[in-house]
């Protein structure tokens, strides 16, 4: 963990224009899942964040060729793969390495991975994942924290999820498009990006449909091919500037966006009190009159209100005029950050999977710490409303999931440094 840190100074509202990047979490799938090519792939819109920077330093490693043609473009040949390991020490941070293991089994029947690591909230079981591959006729054991999967044949099955989870939905995915024959899943989930996913893997010559749907049907193929592919605007960055502005009382435009895809966050925003008015590509928000207004929020799979939006909400909620109360439908614990807000002198209560936030009338900075991504998001907005100026620790998290968050902020207006403490200061500190 580096010291590096963010330093926010409240007091700005936002303004002006924000670009989205590609969605992190069709990145993590689409990356690993070009695998299952033979050929070059080019991915356009891809977001650059550590997660990224990660999973193209794995496929490096497993001999695959990868190629920054732009800023935001990655050509990826995976024809002469060399490896079906995803070592620990590049794996062990990172949740979506486990989709290597779909990824490989597909491919050439044999998969070695890493536990996935990731952001703690409680439990991460992967036992639907697990059901899938043993149910596609592949065995699957955990020995000294890799999971080792592999098959002499993958056979199309129909699989029933327990539970809807996008990471198993996903992983599943990636298998069947090169199993024997039809898999029907259902009770899958319909995050824009289960959709982002298919469309890629139809791209290089897969045969998927019905994602979006509860029920996704995939006819195996024998071979798959290189293509080119632009990945879905991050829906969860753009509800963090969106969150933000409303809780700064600005006035912003989020561009390069599928407004369809922020609807379930664009409803409670407006209940809120924020002014929307949506382009083909673009949006307005702004809330210019007027406190904020208490809400209730809970968060559930895609169409609810997204888990990943929940700190953020959470944190624009503190400036709310009486008690919003968010319901956490997701995730066993996802309110860790909260106790950082309240040092903020936000007035969060948890029980549970619910927080109950009592509206205050102003917040002041103070030392915080990034608890995870979006809990790191939320220090963000938290310290944008906040008097005098927060320092947030552990932004290696926040990194991890947002591009160019400090230029982003202050392009905005709002006052955001990052500050990197000197490797001779780091080495007193330890
Ligand atoms: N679950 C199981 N068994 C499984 C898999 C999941 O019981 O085999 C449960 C989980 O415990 C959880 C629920 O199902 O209660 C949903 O989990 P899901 O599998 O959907 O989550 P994930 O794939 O591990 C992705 C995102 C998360 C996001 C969730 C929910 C990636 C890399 N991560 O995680 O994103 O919160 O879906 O939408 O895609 C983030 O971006 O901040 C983030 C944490």
């Amino acid at each position: 963990m580096t010291l590096n840190k963010f330093v926010v100074t409240g007091g700005n509202p936002l303004h002006g224009t924000v670009k989205i990047g590609g969605a992190k979490n069709a990145a993590v799938a689409i990356i690993p899942a070009t695998i299952l090519a033979r050929g070059k792939c080019v991915i356009d819109n891809i977001p650059n964040i550590s997660d990224v920077t990660q999973l193209l330093k794995m496929l490096t490693e497993m001999g695959a060729t990868v190629r920054m043609l732009g800023k935001k473009t990655v050509e990826i040949d995976t024809t002469h793969l060399i490896s079906h390991t995803v070592p620990y020490n590049l794996a062990k941070n990172m949740r979506a390495s486990y989709y290597f293991i779909g990824a490989l089994l597909g491919r050439s029947h044999e998969a070695s991975v890493y536990m996935p690591g990731g952001c703690n909230f409680g439990v991460r079981p992967i036992d639907q994942h697990i059901k899938g591959f043993e149910a596609m006729g592949a065995s699957v054991e955990i020995e000294q924290g890799m999971i080792n999967a592999r098959t002499d044949e993958l056979r199309g099955v129909h699989i029933y999820f327990d539970v809807v989870t996008v990471g198993a939905t996903i992983n599943v995915m990636l298998a069947a498009v090169r199993a024997k024959g039809l898999t029907i899943l259902e009770n899958v989930a319909k995050e824009p990006h289960i959709v982002d996913m298919a469309n890629f893997l139809n791209s290089m010559g897969a045969d998927v449909r019905g994602a979006g749907t509860d029920v996704i049907k995939i006819h195996g193929v024998d071979v798959m091919h290189g293509a080119n592919y632009s990945i879905i605007p991050d829906q969860i960055e753009a509800g963090t500037y969106m969150a933000a502005a409303v809780a700064t009382g600005g006035d912003i435009r989020v561009e390069n966006i599928i407004p369809k895809h922020m609807e379930p966050i664009t409803a409670r925003l407006r209940a809120a009190g924020a002014e929307i008015e949506e382009g083909d590509d673009w949006l307005r928000i702004a809330r210019t009159a007027g406190p904020i207004q208490r809400i209730n929020v809970k968060t559930m799979p895609h169409p609810g209100f997204p888990t990943d939006m929940q700190p953020q909400m959470a944190a624009m909620l503190t400036m709310a005029r009486g008690t919003s109360i968010i319901t956490e439908g997701v995730w066993d614990n996802r309110f860790k950050y909260v106790d950082e807000l309240n040092r903020l002198g936000a007035r969060i209560t948890v029980d549970g999977k619910v927080a109950v936030i009592e509206g205050v009338e102003e917040l002041t900075g103070a030392p915080v710490k990034a608890t995870d991504l979006r809990g790191g998001a939320a220090m963000i907005i938290a310290g944008l409303v906040a008097r005098g100026s927060t320092e947030i620790e552990d932004i290696v998290y926040i990194e991890r999931g947002y591009e160019d968050v400090v230029e982003k902020v202050t392009a905005l207006g709002g006052d955001m440094k990052r500050v990197i403490v000197p490797e001779v200061e780091l080495s007193k500190a330890l």
